[in-house]
């Protein structure tokens, strides 16, 4: 039997399973000397945004399902600029440096945790940083335009679909008007890969992982 249907079949494991991936996540963030880990619902921050309630609650994924995911690209980093859109606390920032992409930057429209993120980017302990152009951007992601340069986008369950069809045609538009090589991982439910650049004509989809997909734009 495998570790998904033994914990589907015994509710009683899920919390311990819970319980390990928070001790390993504190002892990430504790040789890198930053503070990257717990869930954070956006009700708790102290800010105003018409989009606030459509975006989904700060949580990353463990370090080594991130940097499996940026390995699966198959592309030269140097050749492009990372962005994580919706960034959070920075923690998918921190181990993308660890390949020598131009440059990454992220964004975020929680100021609070736009904020964590740069502390963390100044804070962080990593002997592999390949990349140290590194900037965090407080913006609402519907309304930050894209730099014509060839991307890697980042996404992890960010937003539901009413703000993420914005995001993805505003992409589009970006491309149409600069067309250039551009990957997606979208990491999140199947439902919402499949929604967003899944079912999307102009997306090729290069992958399906267990925790992420690879998108390519089609330019012709
Ligand atoms: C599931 S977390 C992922 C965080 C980060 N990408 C990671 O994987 O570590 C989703 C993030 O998207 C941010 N977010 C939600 N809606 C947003 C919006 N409209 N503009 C910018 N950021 C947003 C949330 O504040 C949260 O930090």
């Amino acid at each position: 039997m495998g570790l998904r249907s033994l914990v589907a079949s015994n509710s009683g494991l899920k919390p311990l399973l819970k319980a390990i991936g928070n001790a390993r996540c504190q002892a990430w963030d504790l040789i890198h000397g930053v503070d990257t880990c717990g869930d954070v619902p956006l009700a708790s921050l102290d800010f105003q945004s018409q989009n606030k309630t459509a975006g989904l609650e700060y949580q990353s994924h463990h370090p080594k399902i991130i940097r499996a995911g940026l390995a699966a690209l198959e592309i030269r980093p140097e050749n492009f600029t990372f962005m994580d859109f919706g960034c959070g606390k920075g923690r998918v920032l921190l181990v993308a440096s660890e390949f020598p992409f131009r440059r990454i930057v992220g964004i975020e429209f929680a100021p609070l945790l736009a904020d964590t993120a740069r502390s963390n980017l100044k804070s962080y302990r990593g002997g592999r940083q390949r990349c140290t152009a590194i900037e965090v951007i407080t913006v609402d992601a519907t309304e930050y335009a894209l730099t014509p340069e060839p991307q890697v986008l980042y996404f992890y369950s960010p937003f539901a679909p009413s703000v993420l069809d914005q995001v993805v045609q505003n992409i589009e538009g970006s491309l149409q008007r600069s067309p250039r090589e551009l990957l997606i991982l979208f990491s999140g439910s199947l439902k919402m890969r499949d929604s967003a650049f899944g079912s999307h004509p102009k997306f090729e989809r290069l992958q399906r992982g267990h925790y992420m997909d690879i998108y390519r734009y089609r330019s012709s």
